[in-house]
């Protein structure tokens, strides 16, 4: 379960260059639901991310996971409720230890306690059984460098390290956005294998619209710093690409001007 409860925050307040990056944003989300965020260019989706991440604090507001109020917990300190996956491939691994170091890094992460540090037998058999679900023959290459692997690769070994302790929420931020499309499509399907196997809670931010209707069970639209509209699974199941710019345009009264958003 994820709260976000009245959260605003402003980039360089009283100068020039201020910034309302969130106005007063609320939005929860009960546990297993698997929201598809979207939105144009400065919206403010990152940074929701990043405060319900703690990379971030907001200068308003409060933010819950589970039954634990961690408004005030540094980043590190609620990283072992939270797995992210970002847009750039090489962000979520390290591209000079091996596939099986990485995913080591990973699994001590989060709740799972009491394994020493290091890369046993036994979690050599764990991480080959997890890896062989990519079905991407990574499980026979263990011992391979993660920057011997491809863009597609690396994200979806990246999704498995950010899922592997099962997070209490799971935040992907255009994490297909840097991939060809055939890759885009093959991270995407495990995104919602993994998220259906974990029952994840999950917030995923996309400019495909077509991907943010296909994916989870509701969808919101973010635009300067606000949060547009909020479809359940009902109406998300019932909506296109070209409603949403419809309904972009009925609660706006403009019509989106997103170059990224028209492409898709
Ligand atoms: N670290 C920062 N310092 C200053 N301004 C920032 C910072 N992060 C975000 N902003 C500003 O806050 C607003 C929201 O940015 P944010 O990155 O959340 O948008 P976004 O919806 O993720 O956009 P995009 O689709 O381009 O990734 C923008 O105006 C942006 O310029
Ligand atoms: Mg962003």
């Amino acid at each position: 379960m994820l709260e976000v409860n009245d959260v605003s925050k402003t980039f360089f307040a009283g100068t020039v260059n201020e910034r309302v990056a969130l106005d007063d944003v609320s939005l929860q989300l009960p546990s297993g639901d698997f929201v598809t965020v979207i939105g144009s260019n400065g919206a403010g989706k990152s940074t929701l991310l990043n405060i319900a991440a703690g990379k971030l604090l907001p200068e308003t507001g409060r933010v819950i996971i589970g039954d634990r109020d961690v408004t005030k917990l540094a980043d590190h300190q609620r990283a072992k409720y939270i797995g992210r996956v970002f847009q750039d491939p090489m962000a979520g691994s390290s591209p000079n230890m091996t596939i099986e170091e990485n995913l080591a890094i990973a699994y001590e992460r989060g709740r799972r306690r009491g394994f020493r540090i290091g890369v046993t037998n036994k979690k050599r058999e764990l991480f080959a059984e997890e890896l062989k679900s990519l079905e991407l023959g990574l499980e026979n290459r263990l011992k391979a460098k993660v920057g011997l692997l491809s863009g597609g690769q690396r994200q979806a070994l990246s999704l498995l390290m950010a899922t592997f302790s099962e997070p209490e929420v799971l935040m992907l931020d255009e994490h297909t956005a840097a991939l060809d499309p055939q890759r885009a499509e093959l991270v995407s399907r495990l995104t919602t294998e993994i998220v259906e196997r974990h029952k994840l809670t999950t917030l995923m931010v996309t400019h495909n619209m077509e991907q943010a209707l296909r994916l989870g069970n509701r969808l919101i639209m973010m635009h300067e710093g606000r949060i547009l509209f909020d479809l359940n699974e009902e109406r998300k199941s019932r909506m296109t690409v070209k409603g949403l710019l419809q309904e972009f345009e009925n609660v706006k009264g403009e019509t989106l001007n997103d170059d990224r958003a028209m492409l898709q």
